[in-house]
Order: C-alpha cells, then sequence, then structure tokens
C-alpha cells in the first residue's frame, strides 16, 4: 500500500469511526473546516492536557491564560499581521487553479529530493550488506547534480522570499519548468501577494472603523496579557505565558486534511527572557519540545528539526519541528525567537508602557519572547497517522482474520477501557455493570455486551482503546477479571481488587509527565 493510499483509508477510517467529519457536510462541506466527532474531542481534549501540564504544571514559572478571540484591530497592526502576514500566490490560467508560488517550488524540491531516495535505493539493492548510504549521497554523480539542483532553487526561492521579490518568484517556476498538476501546462499569471486574516464586523453599522479580525495566533492575546500576568501574578523574568485555543487563517491552499484547516487550534507559550538570554531560551525550548514529541513513543527516526528558509515577520530565529507524516516531513510545532518585536510594537502602537523592572540588575527593560507554538488538529493528525496500522492476526485455531487498529499511546486515546461481559446471562452483565460503574469515575470507558467477544474486540482495536476487560464464568467464581492488551492482544487475569491499581499504571498521564523531567535541558 503507498503511504497516499494509507492516508485515504486513514481518512475514511476517521469518519467512519467518529474521530473526524467535514464540517457541515449534509450541505457538501465546507472547505478545510473540520468537526471533531465523539471520539475526535476526546483524543483532542487528552493532547491539549498533555501539553498543558507538561508546560504550566510542570513548569513552577509558567502560568496559562484564556484570553478572547476578538481582539482591538490596532493589535494586528502592531504585530504587523495586516502588513506583512501575506502568501504569495499564483494562478494557472488554463486550469484557473490558484496555488501558493512557495508551495509549488516545495513540491518541485520534494520530487527532486524523491529521485534521490529512489537512486539510493537502487544502489542498496545493487551493494546490498555492504551499501554505505551516506557515502553514496556523498559520491555518486547522478545524486550530487540532483543535490545541487535543490540548492539552487532553496537559494533563490529563500532571496526571492526574504526581499518580497514576486518577480524573482515566479520566474524560479518558469526556469523550473514547473506545470499546473491540474491543467499540465505552465502559463501563469504573475505572483500576487495575499493577506490570510479573515475579518468581520462589530456592531450593528458596517464600517471600515469597526472592522475586525479574527485572530490568526493566539499569541497576540498573551502578549498584550504581558503587564496584567506580571504584575498578578508577580511573575519573575524568566517566565512564560501558556495559552490554547482557536486561530483562523483563510489559507488558499487548504490541502491533507486536517493538517491545514482555516479554523484550527494552537497550543502557544510565550517564555519572556532577559535581552542576550534568549539564544540559551531558544536551544532550551527546542530540546524540551522535542523530548515531548518524542515522549509519544512513535519513535525518534520520525521527527526532525528544519531551520527556516524564510523568516516570519516577527521572528529572529525560527526552527520547525518536523514529522513524518504519510505524506512526507512537514511542520507540527515551531520554536521561534521573537525578540521584543511584540512587547515593542504593542508599547509603540498603545502608548503605554510595557516593561519590566528586573531586580537583579535593577534595570527596566522590554523582555525578549522565546515562542513554542503548536497545532492541536496536526497533533491529532500525528497522532492519528502514527496509530493507524492493518494486520494479519493468526486466531487460536490457526485461522487468520484481518485487523485495523489505532495503536494510539494509552494515556491518550479517547476510550481507556471497555468491559465486556463474555455472555449476556449468568450475572455477568450485573458484574460487568458493578466494574464499570468503579472505573466511570477516573476513566473514559465503554460498556458492550453486542455480538461476539471476537467483533467486541475488533471495534474497540479500531477506536483505539487499549484495553479491554472481560467478565467471564471465572469472574463469578473467583472475583478476577482479563485484561486483554490491544496491541500485544495477550491477556492477563486481574484480581477485581487489584484491577484500579493495575489500570492506573497502563493508562495514567502522571507517569509520562514524571518522565519529561524538563530540569534536565538546563
Ligand atoms: N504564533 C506563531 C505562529 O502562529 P505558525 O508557524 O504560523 O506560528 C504555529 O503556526 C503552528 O500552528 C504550526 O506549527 C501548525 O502546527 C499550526 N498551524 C498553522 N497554520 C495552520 C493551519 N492552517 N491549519 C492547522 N494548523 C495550523
Amino acid at each position: 500500500m503507498t503511504q497516499e493510499e494509507l492516508f485515504k483509508k486513514l481518512i475514511a477510517h476517521c469518519k467512519e469511526y467518529g474521530y473526524i467529519f467535514p464540517s457541515s457536510e449534509i450541505y457538501d462541506g465546507l472547505g478545510a473546516v473540520y468537526d471533531y466527532g465523539q471520539n475526535g474531542v476526546e483524543l483532542k481534549n487528552n493532547i491539549k492536557r498533555y501539553w498543558w501540564e507538561a508546560m504550566v504544571k510542570l513548569h513552577e514559572n509558567i502560568v496559562g491564560i484564556d484570553s478572547a478571540i476578538f481582539m482591538h484591530p490596532k493589535i494586528w497592526e502592531a504585530s504587523g499581521h495586516v502588513g506583512a502576514f501575506n502568501d504569495p500566490l499564483i494562478d494557472n490560467k488554463d486550469s484557473k487553479k490558484r496555488y501558493r508560488a512557495d508551495v509549488l517550488i516545495e513540491d518541485y524540491m520534494a520530487k527532486i529530493e524523491e529521485k534521490i531516495e529512489k537512486e539510493t535505493s537502487k544502489g542498496q539493492k545493487k551493494f546490498g550488506e555492504a551499501f554505505d548510504p551516506a557515502q553514496f549521497r556523498a559520491t555518486n554523480p547522478n545524486v550530487l547534480r540532483l543535490v545541487e539542483k535543490i540548492d539552487t532553487v532553496k537559494q533563490r526561492m529563500k532571496e526571492a522570499l526574504n526581499s518580497g521579490d514576486l518577480d524573482a518568484l515566479r520566474n524560479l517556476i518558469i526556469d523550473c519548468e514547473i506545470a499546473c498538476p491540474i491543467s499540465g501546462t505552465r502559463n501563469w499569471t504573475e505572483v500576487r501577494q495575499f493577506n490570510l486574516m479573515f475579518s468581520t464586523q462589530m456592531g450593528s453599522v458596517s464600517s471600515d472603523t469597526n472592522q475586525i479580525y479574527l485572530r490568526p495566533e493566539t499569541a497576540q492575546g498573551i502578549f498584550v496579557n504581558f503587564l496584567n500576568v506580571q504584575k498578578t501574578g508577580r511573575m519573575k523574568i524568566p517566565f512564560g505565558i501558556a495559552q490554547i485555543g482557536k486561530a483562523f487563517r483563510n489559507e488558499i491552499v487548504a490541502r491533507q486534511f486536517i493538517f491545514r484547516m482555516r479554523e484550527f487550534e494552537q497550543m502557544e507559550m510565550q517564555f519572556f527572557v532577559r535581552p542576550g538570554e534568549e539564544t540559551k531560551w531558544y536551544d532550551y525550548w527546542k530540546n524540551a519540545r522535542m523530548n515531548w514529541h518524542r515522549s509519544l513513543g512513535f519513535g525518534n527516526e520520525k521527527y526532525r528539526f528544519h531551520d527556516h528558509e524564510k523568516l516570519a515577520h516577527y521572528a529572529k530565529a525560527a526552527a520547525d519541528v518536523e514529522f513524518n507524516f504519510p505524506f512526507g516531513f512537514k511542520e507540527v510545532e515551531g520554536i521561534h525567537s521573537r525578540s521584543d518585536f511584540d512587547l515593542g510594537n504593542h508599547q509603540k502602537f498603545s502608548g503605554k508602557k510595557i516593561q519590566y523592572f528586573d531586580p537583579d540588575t535593577g534595570e527596566n527593560y522590554v523582555p525578549y519572547v522565546v515562542e513554542t507554538s503548536i497545532g492541536v488538529d496536526r497533533m491529532v493528525l500525528l497522532v492519528l497517522s502514527a496509530s493507524y496500522s492493518e494486520e494479519t492476526v493468526t486466531k487460536e485455531n490457526g485461522e487468520t482474520d484481518e485487523r485495523v487498529v489505532l495503536r494510539i499511546p494509552p494515556m491518550l486515546a479517547p476510550v481507556k477501557f471497555a468491559v465486556l461481559p463474555l455472555v449476556k446471562k449468568d450475572g455477568m452483565p450485573e458484574k460487568a455493570r458493578e466494574i464499570m460503574n468503579m472505573l466511570k469515575f477516573e476513566y473514559n470507558s465503554q460498556y458492550d455486551e453486542k455480538d461476539t467477544i471476537g467483533k467486541r474486540y475488533r471495534r474497540q482495536d479500531a477506536i483505539g482503546t487499549p484495553f479491554c476487560i472481560t467478565i467471564d464464568k471465572q469472574t463469578l467464581d473467583d472475583n478476577t477479571v482479563t485484561i486483554r492488551h490491544r496491541d500485544s492482544m495477550q491477556q492477563e487475569r486481574v484480581a477485581v481488587a487489584a484491577l484500579a491499581q493495575t489500570l492506573d499504571k497502563l493508562v495514567n498521564m502522571k507517569y509520562a509527565l514524571q518522565n519529561l523531567n524538563p530540569e534536565k535541558y538546563k
């Protein structure tokens, strides 16, 4: 199965099992807007909790807020979003399709990268165990030519984006002979800038003066509350403010399911530091955030850092944490060194002094900021795509069976336990209800007595329930149950008296949080 086929299956699975639905589906949907179903919302909430607790609970110097989506329109002038939050767009005159110019070029480079991969795997086949991929890439003339091509294109794109030279961007598309994927022609328009913010009117009268924006990032709600939090929380620098909330962007190239949406959710943290200490904290947060990602156990090789080719208008340094999605390595989180750009500008635009008196140095200054910014929806997609697995299993009688299983880390799984009476008689449902009632105050659990036990296991595998607790005849004799492990499909027998403690060890988020140990990155 190709990665593309796998991704299509995952999207269908998300709909079939109550994870993610297209928004307004009965009206044929709304582009790049999605709704979370009964399982999706639980997964999303668990991801948010793991982030919030890793940030706010584990760091004594980080607190959280929840600021409004609507903000004073001047905020978006001060933040630079009115002037510079743009994407470079280009249209194909034949298909009438619109593209992001930089994305067309990135896709072109990705295709060259694929060619390099193909050459490398050919070499692997030819030379077998003696093959050294690094040496091959450094010496094979074909590969060297392709690498040079990528480097040249990357450099030209970087220069064009950083200088805002839209003609240079178009020339690059022409020189690379990039064709429209729909029409196959190279009949391109000029490249134009397009602002990504949604705007609306506040109040009953429509005029330019009451135009407001739906926030394109949650960060500005943190910046404008810097003084409120610092003073009321008696916070001493360095300290952070965290927030989880919706953000809105009128994305032109909205694709890859919930990877790029027009309405999405962010988890952002602004860390305020003494000027001159930003590099130290930038490195700290890069390590701490990568560690958080890796703690989910999907494999360290699935993650990498990518330094930005083009820095956002506010950033002095920026790196992405990228994950190997079914459509390749893509950004899931950004770590940005934002200097005093935001607080300095809000000071200028609002006319209010936004400074910190440092008792250790006796100085007043505008703090510098290191930001961590991660998309909740992208994390949901990351977890689902890393967890989706189609497997052939051999049953006890030797027959084989197919199963689709979501190997979601237990602490993030929407349903932690399914409580299953083996049959619907002999007092088993009553005993199962008793266990269900004991568990439901701690964990999201599901009671199911319909169909054969095998079918019920498959249903739970498909939604990613990590443990099934089965009540059988022996339960009624000796008050023990079986716990069936989703991933290994192994079963163990446990006394009901020890059940709560056993289950806690299997699913409680606190153990993962204990292992994070953020102190070690200082
Ligand atoms: N405050 C900085 C900021 O917003 P960003 O790189 O534009 O930086 C941060 O966005 C994160 O938000 C991204 O790494 C991504 O996970 C998520 N994100 C951005 N645009 C998105 C979109 N259209 N749909 C889903 N997630 C998005």
